[in-house]
C-alpha cells in the first residue's frame, strides 16, 4: 500500500515520520521546495521532540520528500494535511486546502486507483460536503464513494508530544458515509492503533468534533484562569492547590487547569475565533465562547496592570521576558501571548530583552532589531527592572539568587508559578497566588 501526506507543517510531518518509520511506503509532499530539501536531508523545518529521529528513520525505508503532486496517482491513501488559517475577521482560510484538492483531483482523473482521501486539517461543520466534495468530483470527474474515498479524519496532537500522540492518539474519528472506503480506512486505523477507540460518524459531526474539543480544552483554561484572578486578590489563596484538587473529581479531569498567562498556539485561539464566527453566521449567539475567548484576551493586561502597579511608567525600563515560546518544548512562537505581552510593552515604550531555549530565532523573526536577545538566563537578566516568566520552560524552575543577582530591581512576576517554592531575595508576583 502506498500512502501520501500533503501538507509538512506539525501534523503532516509528524504523521509522514510515523507511518514511514513504520515500513510503510510513503510519499511526503508539501509546496515548499526548500522545505521539501531540508526534510529529505533528514532536518524537521521546526523544533518537535523526537521527530528528526522518526524522520531519520523513516527516510532509511520507504519514504519519498517531494513538491511533485504528481505521485499522488498510485496512491491508495492519501492524507491532507494542509494548514486552515484565520482571516482578519476570525473565518476560516480555506485557499491552502482547496490549492490541495484541486491538485488531488486532477491526478485523479488520470489515475487508474480508487484511493481513501482523508482530510485532517480543521474545516469548519459544512466544508467538507459544500467545499471539498465538489472541488474532487469536478477536477476529477469521479464519484465519491465510488471511485474514490472521501473522509475527514481530524487530528488531536499537542505540538511538543506530536510524536507520542500520533503514535498514541486517544481516538481516531472517521467521519463520512458508509461505503466500502469507510471500511478499508476503518481496517487500516484499527490495525496501526489496535487498542483506540474509532468512531465512525458522518462529515459534519466529525468537522464539529475536532471544534469541540479544542473549544472545550480553551474553556477549562479560560476558567481556571479567571479563578486565578479571583485568587490574586484573596491574601495566600494558591490556585494550584485549588486546580489539584479539583482535577481529582473525575467528573473534571486533572489536565488543562494550568493557571497562566492565556492560551495561545496556533489552533487554540484560531479555532475559537472559527468557531465563534461559524455560530454567528448559522445565527446561534455563542456567549459562553465569547466569555471565554474574552477572558483569555484580558489576562495580558491582568499581567501589565502587575507591571505598572509596581513599575510605575513602562517607559524606558528593562524588561527581560522569559519564553516566547507559547508552550514548552517547542519553538514555535505562533500566537503566542509573550508576543503579544512584548508588542504591549513596546508601545509603552519598554526595553525589551528576551530569552527562550529553543524559539529565540523564531521571535526575531517577528521583532527583529526592536528587542534584544540573549542564550544566557543570566545575562537576559542583566540590568533588568523586571522579569517575567510567560512560558513553562522547566530551566526557569533553576533560577536563583545567583542569577538574578545582576538585576537592577528584583522583580519578578511568575505567570506559571515555577519559582513560588523559591526563596528569592526579590519582589516576587505570581499569577493565581493571593498577595
Ligand atoms: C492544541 C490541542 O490541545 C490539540 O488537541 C490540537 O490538535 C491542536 O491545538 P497545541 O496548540 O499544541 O494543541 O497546544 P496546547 O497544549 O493545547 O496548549 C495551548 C495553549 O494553552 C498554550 O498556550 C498553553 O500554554 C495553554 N495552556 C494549556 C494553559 O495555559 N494551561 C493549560 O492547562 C494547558
Amino acid at each position: 500500500m502506498k500512502i501520501a501526506v500533503i501538507g509538512l507543517g506539525f501534523v503532516g510531518l509528524s504523521l509522514t515520520s510515523v507511518l514511514a518509520s513504520k515500513g510503510n511506503n510513503v510519499i511526503g509532499i508539501d509546496v515548499d521546495v526548500e522545505k521539501c530539501k531540508k526534510i529529505r536531508s533528514g532536518i524537521a523545518p521546526f523544533f518537535e521532540p523526537d521527530l528528526e529521529k522518526m524522520l531519520r528513520i523513516g527516510l532509511k525505508k520507504k519514504l519519498t520528500i517531494t513538491d511533485d503532486f504528481s505521485l499522488v496517482k498510485d496512491c491508495d491513501m492519501i492524507f491532507v494535511a494542509a494548514g486552515t488559517p484565520q482571516k482578519s475577521n476570525g473565518a476560516i482560510e480555506l485557499s491552502m486546502i482547496k490549492k490541495a484538492v484541486t491538485s488531488i483531483g486532477r491526478v485523479l482523473a488520470k489515475s487508474k486507483k480508487s484511493p481513501i482521501v482523508l482530510i485532517k486539517s480543521t474545516v469548519i461543520p459544512g466544508t467538507m460536503q459544500n467545499v471539498i466534495l465538489p472541488i474532487l468530483e469536478r477536477r476529477s470527474g469521479k464519484k465519491a464513494g465510488r471511485e474514490f474515498g472521501l473522509i475527514s479524519n481530524p487530528e488531536f496532537l499537542q505540538e511538543s508530544s506530536a510524536i507520542r500522540d500520533t503514535k498514541f492518539p486517544h481516538v481516531i474519528v472517521l467521519g463520512g458515509y458508509q461505503t466500502k472506503f469507510m471500511k478499508k480506512a476503518k481496517s487500516f486505523f484499527s490495525k496501526l492503533h489496535p487498542n483506540v477507540s474509532i468512531t465512525i460518524t458522518n462529515h459534519q459531526t466529525a468537522e464539529m468534533i475536532k471544534y469541540a474539543n479544542n473549544s472545550f480544552l480553551a474553556t477549562k483554561i479560560s476558567f481556571i484562569n479567571q479563578l486565578s484572578n479571583i485568587c490574586q486578590n484573596i491574601p495566600g489563596a494558591n490556585i494550584d492547590d485549588i486546580a489539584k484538587t479539583i482535577g481529582l473529581d473525575p467528573r473534571i479531569g486533572a489536565l488543562f487547569l494550568n493557571a497562566g498567562p492565556g492560551y495561545g498556539g496556533s489552533c487554540l485561539p484560531k479555532d475559537m475565533k472559527a468557531l465563534i464566527d461559524f455560530a454567528n453566521k448559522i445565527g446561534i449567539n455563542p456567549t459562553l465562547l465569547n466569555a471565554v475567548e474574552k477572558t483569555n484576551q484580558k489576562q495580558i493586561q491582568n499581567i501589565v496592570s502587575i507591571m505598572e502597579n509596581t513599575l510605575g511608567t513602562l517607559a524606558s525600563k528593562r524588561i527581560t521576558v522569559l519564553g516566547t515560546a507559547f508552550k514548552p518544548n517547542t519553538d514555535d512562537v505562533r500566537d503566542s501571548i509573550a508576543i503579544e505581552l512584548i508588542k504591549k510593552l513596546l508601545k509603552k515604550k519598554a526595553k525589551i530583552t528576551v530569552h527562550d531555549p529553543k524559539a529565540i530565532r523564531n521571535t526575531k523573526n517577528v521583532f527583529g532589531g526592536k528587542i534584544c536577545y540573549d542564550e544566557s538566563i543570566t545575562r537576559a537578566l542583566n540590568n533588568s527592572h523586571c522579569a517575567i516568566i510567560m512560558t513553562q520552560w522547566k530551566q526557569f524552575g533553576e533560577l536563583n539568587n545567583k542569577s538574578i543577582k545582576c538585576m537592577k530591581r528584583k522583580l519578578i512576576i511568575d505567570c506559571r508559578r515555577i519559582l513560588a517554592n523559591k526563596k528569592l531575595d526579590a519582589e516576587y508576583y505570581a499569577l493565581g497566588i493571593g498577595k
